[in-house]
């Protein structure tokens, strides 16, 4: 079972294979405009560059995250201070010199609502199977009714066990919805040689919305 150690620990390791340097292009490619000041929430955000994209489009970004390493690399790392204060068990870390705030404890434990978008790469899938549908529905509870979301996921066959796991297309629309579509998918074993190690046979990155508007 993946728990809070499992990952507490990979950041003390740095075993952070997952953390992309630049922006995430299919962030790029796929986000919507939407209006200036909306509240964009990121769930288990590690220390994406994503949040300082997002931020720089206008909104205002929220990041949750596990390790308090993770953090302290997202300051470090782009040359940012921020002040903190405690609430309850999470710990609330405002950004001066952009509009982010990262708050540091369990997602699970963080409550608050009326998000206008979600953004999720390597979220979902870095949740094993039954917490999947908990996730969802803590995320889903989060975002006001007429909230965007993009989501990209992996599926892949292949020796290698998660995370990030496989979480195909049934199960994406079982957990989502509906009103969740498909906006794009790339085969990586054909893009990124990274993927011909021999440890798949199929690896595909998906790209998903829920647009309501
Ligand atoms: C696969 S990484 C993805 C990070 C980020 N989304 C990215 O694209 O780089 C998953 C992150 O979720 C964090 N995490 C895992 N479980 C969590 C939880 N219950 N609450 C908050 N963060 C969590 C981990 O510490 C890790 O940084």
């Amino acid at each position: 079972m993946i728990t809070n150690d499992f990952w507490l620990e990979r950041w003390q390791a740095g075993r952070i294979g997952f953390h992309q340097e630049g922006v995430n292009p299919k962030l790029m490619d796929y986000w919507p405009i939407l209006a200036k000041q909306s509240k964009v929430l990121v769930p288990l955000c590690g220390k994406t560059n994503d949040m300082i994209w997002l931020a720089e489009q206008g909104y205002q970004v929220t990041g949750v995250e596990l390790s308090s390493l993770a953090i302290i690399e997202f300051i470090g790392d782009n040359d940012l201070t921020y002040e903190t204060h405690q609430q309850g068990s999470l710990k609330i870390h405002k950004v001066n010199e952009l509009s982010i705030r990262l708050i540091e404890g369990d997602y699970f434990a963080f409550n608050e609502q009326n998000f206008d978008a979600c953004y999720d790469r390597a979220a979902l899938v870095a949740m094993p199977e039954p917490l999947r549908k908990k996730y969802v529905q803590h995320t889903l509870q989060r975002l006001t009714d007429k909230a965007f979301l993009l989501l990209i996921t992996l599926q892949y066959q292949g020796d290698k066990k998660g995370p990030p796991f496989s979480v195909g297309a049934e199960e994406v629309i079982q957990l989502w919805g509906n009103q969740i579509k498909k906006l794009a998918s790339e085969n990586l074993m054909e893009t990124n040689p990274d993927y011909r190690d021999g440890s798949y046979t199929s690896f595909e990155e998906s790209v998903w919305h829920i647009d309501q508007n």
